[in-house]
């Protein structure tokens, strides 16, 4: 099995600093129009600067293509997921209107230029990497008179959940992330604004990784445990991450199905393990990631290595044991870390944002999620309190619009 960093693999690439000024141009002169303010006059000076010193906010992700962007893209800094519901009047009709409306929005804030009716196109104007992805939860799908797939429904009961309605389920999905978190928020409230007359916002989940700039590209992210999380994962471009994770089937070719899950993680109960007992639940070190039967990160672990009494090297209830089995399932995992206000005597209300990107949710994530839920240390310190299922429709090409194989 293949195990090369999550980060360390290029996707859609970022565009490069003079097309993002031509762009950038373009917008300026729509924006100067739109509030009368000399952004234009701004990027003719930005385009003084030395070619050598890019700024990370001028970096854009292609927003139209056969696969929806933030999926196969390097994880952004800041990510956040909202989940809509839908007003009971809207129809199929209503869905299309709504989507033609949330994809002009995306298109153009991905790029840098501001939404129609922007009341801050300067925010818009450092995208930052912006991606904006749209799934469907079943709901959506129903309502849209569409079929399928199986699997988009709620997912079976497990051992371990402690769901709460407040993080769970929801029939529209924005997974929106950048490398600013301005430019999250800006985009969240265009969308929002353009979604409210057909649905109401019902979560809002929000998550962080390393700051841009941090450390080295491609360095894979690290959780609030400490551990290094993301080792093993299928490498975007690959044919590998295209059979785990696209979908071949109907309307969603080309799409893929997420599962959204929040996980708390009790860092207080964390804090009263040793080292060795933290190595031991995952199989890998904390500090490097490497697994225990190895040295570096991508090792490969040897699930056979015994110590000199005969136990396992890498123990049964450990994480990357289970979560593996005989390899049969794979997911592509792509979380962010979240962190809120504590309550009662605990320092830290915090866990991960689990998102897995999947072509069949039943075939590849629930028999992983049903091993865990068996057998898993970490399950001493994790609990999922909220989870959601999204189908996540193909992109679109320019003129088309997110959802147009569902709603056409
Ligand atoms: C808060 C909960 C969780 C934490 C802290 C966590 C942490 C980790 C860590 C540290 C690794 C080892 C490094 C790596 O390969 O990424 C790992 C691997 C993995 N995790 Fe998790 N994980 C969590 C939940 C889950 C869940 C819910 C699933 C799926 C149902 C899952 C699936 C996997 C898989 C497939 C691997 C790679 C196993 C392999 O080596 O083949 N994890 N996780």
């Amino acid at each position: 099995m293949s195990a090369p960093s999550e980060g360390a693999r290029s996707r859609r690439s970022g565009s490069t600093r003079r097309q993002f000024l031509l762009g950038g141009a373009v917008a300026g002169v729509g924006a100067v129009a739109a509030v009368g303010v000399d952004l234009a006059l701004n990027r003719a000076d930005a385009d003084q600067a030395p070619a050598s010193t890019p700024m990370n906010g001028e970096q854009t992700v292609p927003f139209f293509g056969d696969h929806q962007a933030g999926i196969d893209t390097a994880a952004q800094a800041h990510g956040l997921f909202v989940a809509l519901d839908l007003h009971d009047d809207v129809d199929r009709d209503g869905l299309a209107r709504l989507m033609g409306l949330l994809t002009d929005d995306a298109a153009r804030l991905t790029q840098g230029r501001a939404a129609l009716a922007d009341s801050e196109p300067e925010l818009a104007l450092a995208p930052a990497r912006l991606t904006v992805t749209f799934g469907f939860g079943p709901n959506f799908v129903a309502r849209a008179g569409g079929v399928g797939p199986s699997w988009l429904a709620t997912l079976p009961a497990f051992g371990v959940d402690r769901l709460q309605a407040e993080f769970s389920d929801g029939d529209l999905l924005l997974q929106i992330a950048a490398d600013d978190p301005l430019t999250v928020a800006h985009a969240t409230r265009m969308l929002l604004k353009d979604a409210r007359g057909f649905a109401d916002v019902r979560w809002t989940q929000q998550g962080f990784r390393r700051a841009y700039g941090t450390e080295r590209p491609g360095t894979t992210m690290r959780n609030l445990f400490g551990q290094v999380d993301g080792t093993t994962n299928p490498e975007p471009g690959t044919a590998d991450f295209d059979e785990v994770v696209w979908s071949a089937d109907g309307w969603l070719a080309g799409g893929t199905g997420m599962v959204l899950r929040r996980i708390h993680m009790d860092l207080d109960k964390w804090d009263r393990l040793d080292r060795s007992g933290r190595d031991a639940s995952v199989g890998r070190t904390l500090a490097n990631g490497a697994p225990l039967t190895g040295a570096e990160e991508f090792d490969e672990p040897d699930f056979e290595a015994k110590t000199s009494l005969g136990f396992p090297v890498i123990p049964q209830f450990a994480h990357i044991r289970r979560a593996r089995g005989d390899g049969a399932e794979r997911i592509f995992r792509r979380g962010y870390n979240y962190d809120e206000r504590p309550s009662g005597a605990s320092v830290s209300e915090s866990g991960l944002l689990f998102v897995s990107f999947q072509a069949d949710v039943d075939a590849q994530f629930v028999p992983m999620q049903r091993r865990l839920d068996e057998l898993d240390l970490l399950n001493e310190w994790t609990v999922p309190i909220g989870s959601a299922v999204f189908a996540i429709p193909p992109g679109c090409a320019e003129g088309g619009f997110i959802g147009e194989t569902l709603l056409t």
